[in-house]
């Protein structure tokens, strides 16, 4: 099927649906700026994200892995939110059931205006006490610049970690239940991921299992396109552009 057809046969699809679920990855922010993790640009210095997103590597080097967050905290800070992410917030408002699930930790899905967001992996602006001190809470919002890397905690003085999850570590039970619960819908879509990084990677197979309709959008296929029912072959920006031009007017 030509790229034409398979937008064409998801506009319908999505005309005719009441419950989205759009799962969405790095490859929704690009086109604000902000390099994916793989592929082209997706490295920070020598270093690939699977040597500084973990436990360990911070437990080694916090100052390193700090300075990489750092370096993505100032992008994103000057970035903004791209055609693909404003379509999708028009659509939170459109669709009488709808719930994304994003891998992002930018925050541009909030800044867009999406409602009913899921943050799977957590948020970029957001950060917890590494030795989860037993007066600080279990995150919270530090979104300005660090004078100092790594930083503080401002109750114990040990080390503060990103709010975000890295490999190795599990999904917060609350988040994992929130975005298992949105697979029950009519159309579930992913955008934009490498569909490689589990348990994220499941969630649009699983709401298939559970007989949504199931697509992707991504200008690369993905180890899940051949078990989805569409697989569209384009940016996020554009595709979802040419998508919300065929859905009726509300
Ligand atoms: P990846 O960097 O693995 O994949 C990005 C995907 O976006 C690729 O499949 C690209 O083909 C696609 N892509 C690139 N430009 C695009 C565009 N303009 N429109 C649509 N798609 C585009 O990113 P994720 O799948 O999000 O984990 O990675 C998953 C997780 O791995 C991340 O959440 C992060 C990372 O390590 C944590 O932080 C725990």
């Amino acid at each position: 099927m030509d790229r034409d057809d398979a937008i064409t046969l998801l506009a319908d699809r999505l005309g005719r649906s009441a419950r989205l679920t759009v799962v969405t990855g790095a490859g929704v922010s690009a086109a604000s700026g902000i390099p994916t993790f793989r592929g082209p640009g997706g490295l920070w210095r020598e270093f690939r994200p699977e040597e500084l997103a973990t436990p360990e590597a911070f437990a080694r080097d916090p100052k390193l892995v700090w300075q990489w967050y750092a370096w993505r905290r100032e992008l994103v800070a000057k970035a903004s939110p791209n055609r693909a992410h404003d379509v999708l917030a028009a659509w939170s408002r459109r669709f009488p059931v709808f719930r994304l699930v994003t891998q992002n930790v930018d925050g541009l899905h909030e800044r867009a205006g999406t409602e009913n967001v899921v943050r799977f992996h957590g948020s970029l602006w957001e950060v917890s006490c590494w030795e989860r001190c037993p007066e600080s809470p279990p995150r919270w919002r530090e979104d300005g610049v660090f004078p100092e890397l790594p930083p503080r905690c401002p109750h114990c003085g040990g080390l503060l970690r990103p709010g975000v999850v890295w490999f190795g570590e599990p999904i917060d039970p609350g988040v994992l239940a929130a975005a298992e619960s949105a697979l029950d819908c009519d159309v579930c879509l992913a955008v934009g991921t490498s569909a490689l990084v589990y348990p994220a990677a499941g969630l649009v197979t699983g709401a298939g299992a559970l007989g949504a309709f199931t697509a992707e959008i991504n200008p690369e296929a993905t180890p899940a396109s051949g078990s989805l029912d569409l697989a569209v072959s384009g940016r996020a920006e554009e595709v979802l552009d040419e998508v919300e031009r065929r859905l009726a007017p509300v």
